[in-house]
């Protein structure tokens, strides 16, 4: 035989084995059929149409196409019916495309989809084309938080086989086509999303009808009118979320055991009344979303029986009553939060062995009483916020214990006593934000304190995010996508009370004001060099103003009137370079104010009753003997201060503006902007730095 021969059988084996290839597309075959041709031309001529933003490091499932194989059914993103090998599911969310796209678009040749999901791009503000009724197999769309716009169009009610329908996070209008039509036509949707979609109706009774609903998602979308309330009992309703709609109303009924919600959001809508007692039934509720919804009255004693609850939000309503307090088993709890209500006597006693509590927040009620020592058993507590009630107490140096402590808040209280020194168990090790404000303090400042709070003395500003939950993990049922819950307080800085629905993860703050804090100003607090807010003022505090605070470089708001200090303003605090709020008012200060650098910025109400103070901004003018010192001066002699430990004189070479504000753009999209408090990771909006504004105040 020869080698050509052979060589020609050997061709013709390969030629066989192609064919049995191609004719294993056919049904008499395990093997998966090939991709069709022309749906991978549609494919191609599809990515053609787009972009890929090259500038988010988000992989983008169509940048291997053609790459992978010629085999469109192995392609990233692409699901091919097992027998036709027709390409039924498209996935390419989150995939960086931008691009605009409209009915010609090859996309629509793709009659055989039943999955299409485009969530997470950029289509340019594309209306939805008409042309989507040509994909009259799908079940499953999602075109979430993917920049379209304009009308919906009626033609999505030809979509009869639809299962799931996102359309969420859209500046999308739907009008007419409305709800209504939607809940007439499309009456296999087990999921409807529609989140800040402006549809601006009021939710049809007829919606109810559709009884495979496991989803409904409605926020943020101009409903007014009454919410139906047979919308609740729906009986395969796990997720239930019309929050953000100011002008809806509703009540809430009565439910048995089986009813399977686990989630239900109603924040912002009225539901003035009392919650049923029958919510205890809802033995799968997780998340509790009622926050200044008018709700009335006691919270039901049943809440006891809700052992799954994770997320408990009652706040800004006028609840009265709680009988949390003989606890059932609220043991998986993670945030509470009963803030701005009208809540009487003491504090709910949740707080058993395995707390697993990260955040609680009581603030502005009428609890009494004592905190409860119990809270000693949350291991996993950042925040605590009990402003703006009746505690009477000593300082709970015994929360030290706590290891993940971040921000404790008890101002407008009524601690008193001295703080004295801590235990050696008692370290704080994470404490960054302490504000016991509006007390009854006495005694010195707790220097020792000073001393231990670790997290305040170094910070690690890399991380360009904000304080979240780490225990808590709510998986949605809305939609896959992790949620984060974004920590929030509230604390009076630069002189205002301010709310902080995001605080920064290296933002640093100590008021001890509105004491009765006496003695001098420790040297030692000048190590606190993360420190972004400091206020003692109203105390009664004497001595000099430490020079050891201009190591405080990160200082953006010194308040420190109201007390009786004595001595010349330091001219070391001129290189506060940040600082953008300084209130030195109501001393005893005495000689000329620095002039130069940050405090060209300040004005007259930061200095003022001092009787023996001189120099701009003030009127009154020094004498020749006390010229006002400039940066340039040896001031360290001329304050014939001694530093007893070595001065860090990191001037930042920023300049001085007026202070700063600093935005921080994080690599987060900020989903729920009314509350803010949820956020979803993006790979859209990556890191990019820090971005430093300032104004500038000299003219
Ligand atoms: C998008 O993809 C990136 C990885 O490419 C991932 O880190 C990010 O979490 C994804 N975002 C969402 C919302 O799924
Ligand atoms: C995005 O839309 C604008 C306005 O319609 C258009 O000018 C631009 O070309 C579009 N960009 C892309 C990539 O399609
Ligand atoms: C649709 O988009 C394509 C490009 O993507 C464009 O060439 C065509 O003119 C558009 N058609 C209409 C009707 O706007
Ligand atoms: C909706 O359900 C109600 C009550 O079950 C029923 O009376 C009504 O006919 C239904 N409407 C439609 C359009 O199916
Ligand atoms: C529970 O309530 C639903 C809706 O209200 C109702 O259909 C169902 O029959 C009730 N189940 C029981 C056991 O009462
Ligand atoms: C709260 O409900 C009461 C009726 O109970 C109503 O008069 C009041 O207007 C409601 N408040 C708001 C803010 O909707
Ligand atoms: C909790 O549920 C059990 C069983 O359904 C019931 O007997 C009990 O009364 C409920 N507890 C409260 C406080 O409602
Ligand atoms: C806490 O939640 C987990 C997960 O949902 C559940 O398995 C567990 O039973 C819950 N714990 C209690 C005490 O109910
Ligand atoms: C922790 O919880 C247990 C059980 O509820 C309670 O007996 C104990 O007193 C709590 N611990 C503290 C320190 O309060
Ligand atoms: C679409 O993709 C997103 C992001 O990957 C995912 O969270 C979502 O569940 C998908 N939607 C559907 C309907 O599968
Ligand atoms: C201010 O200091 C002077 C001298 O040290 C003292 O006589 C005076 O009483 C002080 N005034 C106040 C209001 O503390
Ligand atoms: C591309 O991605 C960057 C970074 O996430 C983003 O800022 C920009 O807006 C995106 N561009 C478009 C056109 O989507």
């Amino acid at each position: 035989m020869s080698l050509s021969l052979s060589f020609v059988m050997f061709t013709q084996f390969l030629f066989l084995l192609s064919l049995l290839s191609l004719v294993s597309a056919g049904s008499f075959s395990s093997v998966q059929p090939l991709c069709h041709d022309d749906e991978s031309f549609a494919l191609l001529q599809f990515k053609e149409s787009l972009i890929v933003n090259q500038s988010t490091s988000t992989y983008s499932k169509i940048s291997l196409w053609m790459a992978q194989s010629s085999d469109c059914c192995t392609w990233d993103g692409i699901q091919c019916d097992e027998n036709t090998g027709h390409v039924i599911s498209l996935d390419l969310s989150n995939s960086s495309l931008y691009g605009s796209i409209n009915s010609s678009s090859s996309l629509f040749q793709l009659v055989h989809l039943q999955k299409l999901n485009l969530s997470i791009n950029n289509f340019n503000h594309s209306e939805i084309p008409v042309g989507v009724r040509w994909l009259s197999k799908l079940t499953h769309l999602d075109l979430s938080y993917s920049g379209f716009s304009g009308k919906i169009p009626s033609e999505i009610l030809q979509l009869s086989k639809l299962v799931s329908l996102n359309l969420a996070l859209n500046p999308l209008k739907l009008h007419k086509p409305d709800l209504r039509s939607i809940a007439e036509k499309l009456t296999n949707l087990e999921e409807l999303i529609l989140s800040e979609v402006d549809i601006s109706s009021t939710v049809p009774s007829i919606l109810a009808n559709l009884s495979s609903l496991t989803t409904i998602s409605l926020g943020d979308c101009g409903l007014h009118g009454e919410f139906p309330t047979r919308l609740f009992q729906l009986p395969n309703l796990k997720s239930l979320n019309v929050r953000f709609n100011p002008k809806l109303t509703g009540r809430v009924p009565e439910f048995n055991r089986s009813s399977p919600l686990e989630v239900l959001r109603l924040t912002g809508a009225n539901f003035p009344g009392k919650l049923p007692d029958s919510m205890g039934n809802l033995q799968s509720l997780y998340e509790l979303d009622v926050k200044s919804c008018n709700f009335s009255g006691p919270i039901p004693s049943s809440f006891a029986n809700l052992t799954k609850l994770m997320y408990l939000d009652l706040s800004a309503n006028i609840f009265n009553r709680g009988t949390l307090s003989w606890v059932g088993d609220l043991r998986n709890l993670s945030i509470l939060n009963l803030q701005y209500n009208n809540f009487h006597g003491r504090t709910p006693q949740i707080f058993m062995e395995g707390c697993k509590l990260g955040m609680i927040t009581l603030r502005q009620n009428h609890f009494e009483g004592l905190l409860p020592r119990s809270l000693a058993n949350c291991t996993m507590l950042e925040v605590l916020d009990i402003g703006n009630n009746h505690i009477i107490d000593i300082f709970p140096s015994w929360l030290g214990i706590l290891p993940e402590l971040r921000v404790l808040i008890l101002q407008s209280n009524r601690i008193h006593g001295f703080i004295g020194k801590p235990e050696t168990i008692q370290r704080f090790p994470k404490l960054q934000v302490i504000d016991v404000s509006n007390n009854n303090i006495s005694g010195k400042l707790p220097f020792e304190y000073f001393q231990i709070w670790k997290a305040m003395q170094s910070f690690d500003a890399s991380h360009l995010t904000y304080m979240q939950a780490n225990g808590l993990n709510l998986k949605t049922s809305s939609n896959g996508w992790l949620m984060a819950y974004i920590y929030s307080m509230t604390l009076t800085n630069k002189g205002i009370k301010t709310k902080y629905s995001r605080i920064q993860d290296f933002f640093v703050a100590i008021d001890l004001s509105g004491n009765n804090f006496e003695g001098e100003i420790p040297i030692i607090l000048g190590n606190l060099k993360a420190l972004h807010m400091l206020n003692l003022s109203n105390n009664v505090l004497t001595g000099f103003i430490p020079p050891s605070l201009a190591t405080l470089t990160n200082l953006e708001s010194l308040d420190l009137s109201q007390n009786m200090l004595v001595g010349e303003i330091p001219l070391q605090l001129t290189e506060l370079t940040f600082l953008a709020f300084l209130n030195l008012s109501h001393n005893n200060l005495t000689g000329p104010i620095p002039q130069g650098k940050q405090f060209l910025t300040f004005q007259n109400n930061s200095f003022y009753a001092n009787v023996e103070l001189c120099g701009s901004p003030l009127s009154k003018r020094c004498a020749n003997s006390e010229d006002p010192p400039t940066p340039t001066s040896n001031f360290e002699a001329k304050q014939g201060l001694e530093f007893p430990f070595e001065f860090g004189w990191k001037v930042v070479a920023m300049g001085y503006g007026c202070g700063f504000v600093v935005g921080v753009f994080v690599g987060q999209v900020i989903i729920t902007r009314k509350s803010g408090w949820f956020i979803k990771s993006f790979a859209i909006g990556r890191p990019t730095g820090r971005r430093v504004k300032w104004r500038r105040c000299q003219k």
